[in-house]
């Protein structure tokens, strides 16, 4: 994780990290995201809260759930019942409508599925994530069953899309999820107007277990700005300062 002091994004992350950590209150039940932005947050928790406080967390990835216990935050696995009190978790794309894309750590489907547990999802980004629609930064990550990534690629790419498997030709091959499945990056033929609408066409190809798309999750983004400032966007779409 880059130091925060050395580097403007890195530091407008931390700012912004900081600023939703402010909504973290003793005893409550926390869903952690994925990501250098969300690696703020649990730093800044662990740093408000050092004794844990009574707080517990379900952790949308391996790294972080790591990074949380060496910090002493009680972490555990999903549980039945669960519904969490507040989720923190950063993005790679946030339009003024808060919808998202997420998914460059590759952990979009556990981060997904903890934000729809959450009563409340804030979202943490530095201010080159604001983008007018979806697509315009970054690619549309979707975790595909690697039995089915040929046929799903292919389909994908006569429809227009630029297709990318994410860790192909890399040392490291091909990259696999927490849940051992692939993921393709989509390039989308046109910038997004639709997002829910993609949303729903990409999810209805069997094969395809979690996009990247997150519309009407977040409940509020919260963006370091490079003044030092941070913005909050919530969804009417109305900036207002922390
Ligand atoms: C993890 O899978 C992602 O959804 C991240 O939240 C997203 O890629 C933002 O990452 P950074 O906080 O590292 O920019």
């Amino acid at each position: 994780m880059p130091d925060a002091s050395d580097d403007p994004l890195a530091r407008e992350k931390d700012l912004a990290a900081r600023a939703a950590v402010r909504r973290v209150r003793s005893g409550m039940r926390l869903a952690l995201g994925t990501g250098s932005t969300a690696a703020y947050a649990v730093r800044a928790i662990a740093e408000r809260f050092p004794g844990g406080d009574g707080l517990e967390a379900v952790a949308s990835s391996r790294l972080t759930e790591d990074l949380a216990r060496s910090l002493g935050l009680a972490v555990r696995p999903l549980a039945a019942e669960d519904r969490f009190d507040l989720m923190l978790d950063g993005a790679d794309e946030v339009t003024p409508r808060l919808e998202l894309t997420k998914g460059g750590g590759g952990a979009l489907f556990r981060e997904k599925f903890l934000a729809r547990l959450s009563r409340e999802v804030a979202i943490m980004v530095d201010h080159t994530k604001l983008v007018p629609e979806l697509g315009h930064r970054s690619a549309i990550p979707v975790e595909v069953v690697p039995f089915a990534r040929p046929v799903i690629a292919r389909q994908l790419t006569e429809q227009g899309f630029g297709v990318v498997l994410r860790g192909a030709g890399s040392a490291a091959g091909t990259a696999h999820t927490d849940n051992h499945n692939e993921i393709l990056d989509l390039r989308p033929p046109r910038p997004v107007t639709d997002a829910a609408g993609l949303e729903a066409t990409l999810h209805a190809i069997p094969g395809v277990v979690e996009t990247g798309i997150f519309v009407g999750l977040a409940h509020r983004v919260l963006v370091g700005l490079p003044d030092g400032s941070v913005q909050e966007v919530l969804p009417s779409g109305e900036p207002r300062p922390r």
